[in-house]
């Protein structure tokens, strides 16, 4: 079958993005509005975004770091910690400043010290979202020395997340960044209440690609990627047309000394090449009339935003990228990411 020389699809957002702050924040704002019309922004600041003031602010810095002509709306969320304060949940809620809250368990994954340290602390917290209709976005990893690196999505699921979603019947949660088969069929079994996000870069490679000729750290992400029959569950996924399926790509930038180092820091940078990468999955799964769905109508719709109206059309050509993005003000640069396997796809 021929396929398209080129993919118009209506503009679409990203459900989970890092955009960090400072000199950082203005290299990287630019990439992700290019490509998407909203972003949850991921609230692992250091401090993290507690408060509604601070997330305001923050929503601030990010609309001055978008460059005239790209339009681009942030959707914050609330960093819970064990103090997570319900009053200033609801009331973030109802001011229009909070989209959603995030739950890190503690030390789980970058800037996540203040993470929560026992589902109980946040008992409260979690009530009042559910009353608000606030959904919950969770990294779904335990954090238990003793649990295999590459078991810890799936021990969550049945130790924390299935006891929270008996606990807290109405809230709306989002399970973040799925790489399991599990993370999968677990979102799969409750799509009334459930949505699961799903990055570019777990549809791409494998756990082997992390080692293959040596370490390789800019393929070190968390959570970690799996075996291949997990990355296989998860194409099945995107591609699927589910509705609790929809686009998150968790772009993580870290300059290349933090990650070329003998304690790299994890996080994939992709913003320059999400969509690129996504449409290159679909088109290998046979599946670029399902792209639409996953990247511009599923998460509006798990969220009760509208779609957008826009278009954005994507090019069958080898793709074009940077290799690196330069921060601004000190010499520091990020890699960005790009699968081994060629992309078929630019933008
Ligand atoms: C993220 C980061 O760098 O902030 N890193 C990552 O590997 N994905 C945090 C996260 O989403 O876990
Ligand atoms: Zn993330």
């Amino acid at each position: 079958m021929s396929q398209p020389t080129t993919l118009s699809i209506r503009r679409p957002d990203d459900w989970h993005v890092h955009l960090r702050d400072g000199p950082m924040l203005a290299a990287c704002a630019v990439h992700t509005a290019r490509q998407f019309a909203r972003g949850i922004i991921m609230p692992n600041l250091v401090p993290p975004v507690t408060k509604v003031a601070e997330a305001a602010d923050y929503r601030d810095r990010i609309r001055r770091a978008i460059p005239a002509g790209l339009t681009f709306e942030p959707l914050m969320t609330c960093y819970l910690t064990d103090s997570a304060d319900a009053a200033e949940l609801v009331r973030g809620k109802r001011e229009g400043v909070w989209v959603a809250a995030k739950l890190y368990p503690a030390h789980a994954t970058t800037n996540s010290a203040h993470g929560v340290t026992s589902i109980d602390q946040i008992a409260s917290a979690l009530e009042a979202m559910e009353t608000a209709g606030m959904p919950l976005l969770v990294h779904g990893e335990v954090t238990d020395p003793e649990v295999d690196i590459f078991d810890r999505e799936a021990v969550f699921l049945d130790k924390v997340l299935a006891p929270l979603l008996q606990r807290h019947q109405g809230l709306k949660v989002v399970l973040e960044h799925i790489t399991t088969r599990d993370g999968v069929q677990f979102v799969e079994a409750h799509p009334d209440r459930l949505g699961g996000t799903i990055t570019p870069h777990h549809l791409s490679y494998n756990r082997n690609a992390i080692f293959k000729g040596g370490i390789r750290p800019h393929f070190y992400c968390l959570p970690i990627a799996k075996r291949e029959e997990h990355r296989l569950a998860l194409r099945r996924a995107a591609t699927s047309g589910h509705p609790a399926f929809f686009l998150g790509t968790d772009t993580a930038p870290h300059t290349a000394d933090t990650k070329e180092c003998a304690c790299g820091c994890a996080g994939v940078f992709n913003a320059p090449v999400a969509m690129q990468v996504y449409a290159q999955v679909f088109m290998e799964e046979s599946a670029l009339d399902k792209l639409e769905a996953f990247a511009s109508l599923n998460g509006p719709r798990f969220y009760g935003l509208p779609a957008n109206e826009e278009r954005i059309t994507l090019r069958a050509q080898p793709l074009e990228a940077p290799e690196r993005i330069e921060v601004p003000g000190g010499n520091k640069n990020v890699v960005v990411f790009q699968p081994d396997t060629p992309v078929g796809w630019s933008f």
